[in-house]
Order: structure tokens, then C-alpha cells, then sequence
């Protein structure tokens, strides 16, 4: 597979963070290459919740939640740490199973110069960018960690603008995880239960629709 050298620079810079909701997950070895397709869980350092994450995150029944984004933050080998932005309404081709999302990421991986946000597909975006520098890009959202154990979500009072971040099978490592709690509005629970990444995603929506539409 040819490397991209380089891609199309993001235009309208200040319009890339325009959505309302927004899911920060860390890969902690999700490699920063381009991967096999056939072997996510594996080689690609669990590359497969990355992309159930990114699913959860942009898709309802036949559609596209327009006012969300997810951001992949890989941490793994060779060359971390990258960060994928995918918005919900920029977004094209994408289809919820594994293997389109895996192959769109793989394609962002293939993008060589990525000091700026630059369009690796339609409303896809990739930029070399460690936790810190990514938390104060959206440091006018309120920025909530999703933790086992923290206060129950139907406690939270939320603002129009919030992003959640969360750990893959790993969690979240301790020097991550500082930088989070200096930065955030509150660490938040969403079950008595250790869930996967994508369930907590699926469940933080299900939280946020409601209230919005009053339902609680
Ligand atoms: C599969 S869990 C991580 C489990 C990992 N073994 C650990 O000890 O951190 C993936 C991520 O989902 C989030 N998470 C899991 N269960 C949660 C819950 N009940 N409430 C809030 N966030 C949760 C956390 O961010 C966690 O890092």
C-alpha cells in the first residue's frame, strides 16, 4: 500500500470543532500505520473497538447524528501519537461495520504529513496530537471523564457543548488519566457495570437524547 504524502489541509480550521457532542477514545495500542483488515483485534492493537466506537458514535437507523464527532486518539506503534477526528456532518461512504471503518482509518494512517488537521476522506480528519494538545483544541466543551465508579450521568447537569472521554480494553493510563481530571467538569458513571467502550457510548447518547428532547 503507497503512502499518502500528504492530504488535503482542513479548510475553515475554526469550523472543524462546530458539532455539539463529541467522544474522545484512547487507543493505547492502536497502531499509527497502516494494518490488516483481517487481523484488527489482533496485529492492529484492538483496532476493532476503535471502529465499533466510531459505528456507535455517527450511526442511527439510517442515518447520521450530524451533530456529533468521535476522535480516535492512537497511542500504539510506530509512529504515536495520531489523532483520527471523524464529524458526523462532513461524513461519506461510511457504513457502520468494522471492516469500512477499519478501512477509512487505515487510510488516515497512510496520510505522512499531519502537523495540521488534514482531510483524509470525506469528513475525516487526521492530525499528529498527544491528549493534551487535542483537550485544549475543544477546551470550550465541557469535558466530562467516563469512569466506573464516578457520579451516576442522571446527576449531570449538561451544557450544550460536551465531550466525553473514555478508555479502550485497557482504560485509561494514569498519566492520561491526570491530565483528564485537571481538565474536566466531573468523572461520570454510566452502570454499576464495567462496560466496553462502544456500550458506554451508546449509553451516553441514550442519556443526552433524552434530556434534550425533555424526557427527563
Ligand atoms: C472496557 S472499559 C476498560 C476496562 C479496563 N479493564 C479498566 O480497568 O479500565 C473501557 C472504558 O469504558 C469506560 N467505562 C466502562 N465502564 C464504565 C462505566 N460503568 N461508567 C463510565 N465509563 C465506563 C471507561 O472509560 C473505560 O476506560
Amino acid at each position: 500500500m503507497f503512502a499518502v504524502r500528504s492530504g488535503e489541509i482542513a479548510k475553515n480550521m475554526s469550523n472543524l470543532f462546530n458539532f455539539n457532542r463529541l467522544f474522545i477514545v484512547i487507543g493505547n495500542k492502536a497502531v499509527t500505520s497502516p494494518f490488516n483488515l483481517n487481523d484488527m483485534p489482533g496485529s492492529a492493537g484492538r483496532m476493532d473497538i476503535m471502529c465499533r466506537c466510531v459505528a456507535q458514535a455517527l450511526f442511527v437507523s439510517h442515518g447520521v447524528r450530524k451533530d456529533t464527532a468521535i476522535c480516535l486518539l492512537l497511542k500504539g506503534e510506530p509512529n504515536p501519537p495520531k489523532a483520527i477526528l471523524f464529524k458526523g456532518d462532513r461524513v461519506r461512504y461510511l457504513a457502520p461495520d468494522e471492516r469500512n471503518v477499519g478501512g477509512i482509518i487505515r487510510k488516515a494512517l497512510s496520510v505522512e504529513r499531519i502537523d495540521d488537521w488534514v482531510k483524509s476522506s470525506p469528513g475525516v480528519y487526521v492530525a499528529r496530537r498527544d491528549l493534551k494538545a487535542l483537550l485544549e483544541e475543544v477546551e470550550d466543551f465541557d469535558i466530562f471523564y467516563l469512569k466506573e465508579g464516578g457520579e451516576d450521568i442522571r446527576n449531570i447537569k449538561f451544557g450544550n457543548r460536551v465531550a466525553f472521554v473514555l478508555g479502550d480494553h485497557l482504560g485509561v493510563e494514569k498519566d492520561d488519566e491526570e491530565l483528564i481530571l485537571s481538565r474536566s467538569a466531573g468523572v461520570v458513571s454510566l452502570s454499576p457495570l464495567s462496560l466496553q467502550a462502544d456500550q458506554c457510548i451508546v449509553i451516553a447518547h441514550y442519556e443526552l437524547d433524552r434530556r434534550f428532547a425533555g424526557l427527563d
